[in-house]
């Protein structure tokens, strides 16, 4: 069986023979919130069912390609619909489309996704900056072998969102006046939603937000070296004395209202950078 290496310089060659320019940028669309594929001035949109070895997507609100174009005049490559552990993938399928952005140049990535507010403090369509995790996911992409080319063996998680990238955000934030505060993401595998015991536990461990994603692809980004800032819009409240059933169509459309806001505050960022 080919490496993740061969594999990525396979997808790489194919992309490239579609889309001429280099990448700087690469963003992930969490649920609900591809609005800010809509500012893209696009180039060339590829079903990931095209690319070699991508996996293809299973999720009803992700629509499974790669949109290529610019945004405010930097070419960037935006995955519409995610991968996640929770639907069968491979911790390694989860993250190849990083490693793929990787080695077609992209240095910075930005990813979004909807999450439980824990912190009580959080209101519904609220943007939080995530500007550090916990990771409760069983397994992890770089398990296994390491390949040197694509990265370190015991990659380092001092910092694995980018200090710079944070107070940027926060600056245009505030120029904007859209609410946006850091905080603490914890992945989980789900599919289900937590236990209010277990919201009652993850709050205890320090994180403000919980979601199914994020952290495989952000373990990855760094691995490669890259940059990388994430959000996460509130979309249900994890108020374990509190907890009301939540429906998936209401957390779609409760991350559309902040994928609104992200669609405003993300160009403005990706401007400066
Ligand atoms: N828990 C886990 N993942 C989620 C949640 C949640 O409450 N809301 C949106 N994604």
């Amino acid at each position: 069986m080919q490496g993740i290496f061969d594999q990525t310089a396979q997808a790489v060659k194919f992309i490239q023979e579609k889309w001429a320019k280099e990448p700087q940028l690469g963003l992930i669309c969490g649920t609900g919130l591809g609005d800010l594929v809509k500012q893209i001035d696009t180039d060339v949109v590829i079903p990931y069912d095209e690319i070699p070895h991508f996996p293809t997507s299973t999720v009803q609100s992700h629509a499974g390609q790669l949109v290529c174009g610019e945004l405010r005049g930097v070419p960037v490559m935006v995955m519409e619909g995610r991968f996640h552990f929770y639907e069968g993938y491979t911790m390694q399928q989860v993250t190849f489309p990083v490693r793929v952005m990787r080695g077609l140049g992209v240095e910075t990535l930005i990813v979004t996704n909807a999450a439980g507010g824990i912190n009580p403090q959080l209101h519904l369509a609220d943007i939080l900056i995530i500007e550090d995790h916990i990771n409760l996911l069983p397994d992890n992409p770089l398990r296994g072998v390491n390949d040197d080319r694509l990265g370190p063996r015991f990659p380092d998680m001092s910092a694995p969102y980018d200090r710079e990238l944070i107070d940027l955000t926060r600056q245009t934030a505030l120029e904007m006046q859209i609410p946006a505060t850091p905080g603490v993401f914890v992945a989980v595998m789900g599919p289900n939603l937590e236990t209010r015991a277990e919201y009652r536990m993850l709050k205890t461990m320090g994180a403000d937000v919980v979601g199914m994603s994020t952290v495989p692809e952000v373990l990855v980004a760094n691995h490669a070296g890259m940059r990388v800032l994430a959000f996460s819009v509130v979309t249900d409240l994890c108020l374990p004395d509190a907890l009301e059933p939540v429906a998936i169509e209401k957390i779609i459309a409760v991350a559309a209202q902040g994928g609104e806001r992200l669609a405003q505050l993300i160009p403005q960022i990706v401007e400066k950078l």
